[in-house]
């Protein structure tokens, strides 16, 4: 039974191992994170599932390479690093773990309430002792009745406007699509992107990264913003322009920004978005809580195992596959 073979790529919750282990050999990766390509293709010669976070790179030849893959079970719910075309095409499943919205919606409003409250520079203030110097603490400002633009109203941007909805800010939203539900529920108003733009007073991106969102948000987007206004991305790096996120930072056309994910990660340390001080910067720590975390390995591992069991995962990112099985 257990000549089958799972291998996991980066660290993830030793219940998860544990429950993949019951029915196969899982194999963790000795190679550092991500898995050097060479590596990752000797591992997949022999591997029925491969458990991967979103730097390890699964592309057409490595997919191609490992003849007896079934699954790629993505830890997390972007799946950018996956040549999922090639995958559908051979029959390979994606899974994606998308049990981590409600950890990705509290850091964005986190950051949100940082960059409108002055946390970091308050912080810095009182422990470099500026306070008993008698010098005044600029002034944050309220987000209530402020204007929250959101860039994508999935299910992380529906947690967003939820939680952004309970602070009484007003809500505007782009998308592809209309959220009717979400325009009863939070009072979210559809804008086109260019009104949104204009009109918020603070941007957040819950975007997937294709080649249609790349640098979606690029100077002239960026022009169009207020200057008082601040962007918020947890979403993908690559969404942005980050050259031309620096320039409207460094002159101030914009108010701020925070960030969790960035053009290459990690941020190389001559990154010029570091001397800035009107950017807060997180490293990519979305869905960094332990709850959310184990949640998604074992998420990942329950589809690893339906799947080594001849079953269908419950949470596949190419949904054509299982049409195409059935239909
Ligand atoms: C995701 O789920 O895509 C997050 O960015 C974590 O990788």
């Amino acid at each position: 039974m257990k000549n089958r073979k799972v291998f996991v790529t980066f660290p993830i919750a030793k219940v998860a191992i544990d429950r993949m282990a019951q029915i196969a050999e899982v194999q963790l990766s000795p190679y550092g994170v991500p898995c050097p390509k060479d590596k990752l293709m000797k591992e997949l010669a022999e591997a029925e599932a491969v458990v991967v976070d979103g730097t390890t790179i699964i592309d057409a030849q490595v997919v191609k390479a490992a003849q007896k893959l079934r699954i790629v079970a993505r830890v997390g719910v972007g799946f950018d690093n996956v040549d999922l075309k090639t995958a559908t095409e051979r029959g390979v499943y994606v899974g994606i773990t998308p049990v981590l919205s409600d950890a990705v919606a509290e850091l964005t409003i986190a950051l949100m309430l940082a960059l409108s409250r002055k946390l970091l520079e308050a912080h810095g203030y009182v422990k470099s002792r500026k306070w008993t110097e008698g010098s005044d603490f600029p002034h944050g400002i309220d987000l209530s009745g402020k204007t929250l633009g959101i860039i994508g109203l999935g299910q992380i941007g529906l947690e967003v406007a939820r939680r952004a909805s309970g602070l009484r800010m007003a809500i505007q939203y782009h998308d592809v699509v209309r959220r009717e539900e979400a325009e009863r529920l939070y009072d979210a108003k559809y804008s086109s992107l260019e009104s949104l733009l204009k009109d918020s007073d603070f941007i957040t991106l819950h975007l997937p990264l294709t080649s249609t969102t790349q640098k979606l948000i690029g100077r002239f987007e960026l022009g169009l913003m207020k200057p008082t206004a601040y962007l918020i991305n947890t979403a993908r790096g690559k969404v942005v322009d980050q050259v031309a996120l620096w320039e409207a930072l460094k002159e101030r056309r914009i108010a701020g920004a925070a960030l969790d994910v960035y053009e290459v990660e990690p941020i190389p340390r001559d990154e010029p978005l570091l001397e800035l001080d009107n950017v807060i910067l997180t490293p990519h720590i979305g869905s960094a809580t332990v709850e959310t975390r184990t949640k998604m390995a074992l998420t990942a591992a329950e589809d690893v195992i339906r799947v080594l069991e001849g079953k269908e995962p419950m949470n596949l990112a190419n949904r054509e596959l299982l049409k195409r099985q059935t239909g």
